[in-house]
């Protein structure tokens, strides 16, 4: 018997924010206005069902209608209420550009890193302020995304037949506006694979709360460095992600699947040690 009862949150991202969208059918809602926490209210209602026997909680990164820009997400509030609500997994789906030629468009990617750019958001739980979050923790950015989660993303792609990229890094930029030429340039150079507006601070956040979190990226772009190709709007970037969003549903359900045959406990403990160990004010 699992010490740990799994489940598992889901981030809808650009494209993805309708329930309606994802195949488990949601049992109960728990009303935006009664998720809201110490931090503030998420961005949506959170929808609970269960896929193959585990329970699951679908919020949309954006609201309802996508209303909310990547810059307004209360992340810190999305994320506390999947902790709260009992999740112990974060799936995430992120609609991004490419900044590789060898990543085309509609080409899923498991991201394995990051790197920050944005400016304006707060990204840490362990700011002072909360009982919940004493103390004062340097959470270690190695591995950014959980390196078994995100395994399970991958086996469930090879399991229903669907190619996806193992590992890349996303820059996270903080938008609303896309990269200039010069900045985008700058990414590739840097190492970049992937460029949104939204990974960071939540993945950072998703750590902090001792949640695995690992995302699937869908290429909807080529940002603006290539010469071959249209400059990125807005518009292309939501109409191929509307294209692939079948793909992204099946395979999220599929790695709720996988998730549920197995045994989590020793790598949630080893996650809560590290959070221990690195918060220099227990010492
Ligand atoms: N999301 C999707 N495409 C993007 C791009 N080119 N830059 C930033 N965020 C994005």
């Amino acid at each position: 018997m699992a010490k740990h009862k799994i489940k598992v949150g889901i981030i809808g991202g650009s494209g993805l924010s309708d329930p309606d969208n994802l195949i488990f059918k949601y049992k109960s809602e728990i009303p935006q206005e009664d998720a809201r926490n110490e931090f503030g209210l998420p961005s949506s209602a959170l929808h609970e069902g269960t896929i193959a026997g585990l329970d699951v909680v679908l919020l949309s990164r954006h609201g309802p209608g996508h209303k909310i820009t990547p810059t307004s997400v209360n992340y810190r509030a999305n994320i506390e209420s999947l902790r709260l609500a009992g999740c112990t997994h974060i799936l995430a789906s992120t609609a991004c550009g490419s900044l590789s030629e060898s990543i085309s468009r509609g080409q899923l990617v498991i991201p394995d890193s990051f790197i920050d750019r944005t400016i304006h958001r707060k990204a840490t739980f362990y700011d002072g302020t909360s009982q919940n979050y004493p103390g004062v923790c340097h959470v270690p950015m190695e591995p950014a995304f959980d390196p078994r989660t995100s395994r399970v993303l991958e086996d469930a792609a090879a399991k229903i037949g669907l190619p996806v990229r193992r590992g890349g890094t996303i820059v996270s930029i903080e938008g609303p506006r896309f990269s200039s030429k010069a900045e985008s340039n700058m990414f590739r150079q840097w190492g970049g694979h992937l460029i949104n507006m939204t990974t960071c601070p939540e993945v950072i956040l998703a750590k902090e709360a001792g949640m695995l979190y690992a995302a699937v990226a869908i290429a909807t772009d080529y940002d603006c460095w290539r010469d071959a190709t249209d400059t990125v709007c807005a518009a292309d970037v939501l109409t191929v992600f509307k294209k692939n969003v079948g793909k992204v549903t099946q395979l999220l359900v599929q790695a709720v699947e996988l998730l549920a045959q197995e045994n989590w406990d020793d790598h949630i403990d080893s996650l809560k040690n590290v959070l221990k160990t690195n918060n220099v004010s227990s010492h």
